[in-house]
């Protein structure tokens, strides 16, 4: 029997087919896959090579081209990526120093190209402890590509996810309805996250650890995860590729009974 929980909090929509050749049929702008990937080991990947971290850094920025460039055509409608967590700011201040100087050269770089590719910009994250350099770029690129629909990018900065769930509890405090919508909807607004977001439905980790670092932890609820041990200066498009083909053989049940596999994926690569 259903009780009244099961209709406050309903199933999840599946993702459609991420198959390329499903792509034409799927109205621009719909947000039909969440991909979201905590991108590990551009210290490693530099330790590597005797460089210093800041060219791992360097080397994984190139990475998130790929990963950008290549997502459409996998079927991914959003993808979430994490660039600086809220505990980064812990690490010696000449990398972070370099990390915010790459962030703004990055958008600056790749503006033109989100643009064109029709690539919708948002940064997700505190607002108040960034460079103000850096946030008017932020801005900026995110009027310039407000009107993209072929991918929705999110890149995460000054992200902490424990920290967005305890402003939506705050709010819950000060009297918003403790509603699923209304929780969701503070939870969005503690890191300027546009609204409409579908939630996450796989989640890849590289650089081998298995962990979900303050990454996401609501949106998360019924994520895949994938780990996987590539550096993500080394991640390609066919390992992108093959994780998504990974979630689609997956069987998500959001705790019913099993369905069949996530959906069909023809994936390139
Ligand atoms: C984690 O690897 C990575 C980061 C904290 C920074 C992520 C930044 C990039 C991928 C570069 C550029 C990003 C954008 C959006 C332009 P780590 O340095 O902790 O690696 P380690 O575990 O091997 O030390």
């Amino acid at each position: 029997m259903r009780s009244t929980l099961d209709l406050k909090w309903p199933e999840p929509k599946p993702p459609e087919s991420v198959s390329p050749g499903r792509l034409k049929v799927i109205e621009a702008g719909q947000d039909r896959f969440h991909v979201a990937i905590n991108m590990d080991g551009n210290g490693r990947w530099a330790q590597k090579r005797g460089r210093p971290r800041s060219v791992g850094h360097v080397a994984g920025a190139k990475a998130v081209r790929v990963a950008v460039e290549s997502a459409p055509a996998l079927g991914i409608t959003t993808l979430t990526l994490y660039a600086f967590s809220s505990d980064n700011w812990r690490r010696p201040p000449d990398e972070v120093e370099n990390l915010m100087l790459l962030f703004q050269r990055h958008l600056d770089s790749e503006a033109a190209r989100l643009t064109d590719s029709g690539v919708r910009l948002n940064v997700i994250g505190r607002r108040d402890r960034l460079p103000e350099a850096l946030i008017r770029r932020i801005i900026h690129v995110e009027e310039q590509t407000r009107g993209g629909t072929s991918l929705h990018l999110r890149i995460a900065m000054d992200y902490s996810a424990r920290e967005a769930l305890l402003t939506a509890a705050g709010r819950v405090a000060l009297g918003i309805t403790p509603t699923r919508e209304a929780f969701e909807r503070s939870v969005g607004e503690a890191v300027h996250a546009p609204p409409g977001t579908r939630e996450v439905d796989l989640l890849i980790r590289t650089g081998g650890e298995q962990r979900m670092s303050d990454f996401l932890l609501w949106e998360s609820a019924y994520a895949e995860l994938f780990f996987t041990d590539i550096l993500w200066p080394d991640f390609t498009e066919a390992d992108l590729a093959a994780a998504v083909r990974a979630f689609s053989a997956r069987d998500r049940r959001y705790g019913g009974i099993s369905r069949g596999p996530a959906c069909q994926v023809e994936a390139q690569g």
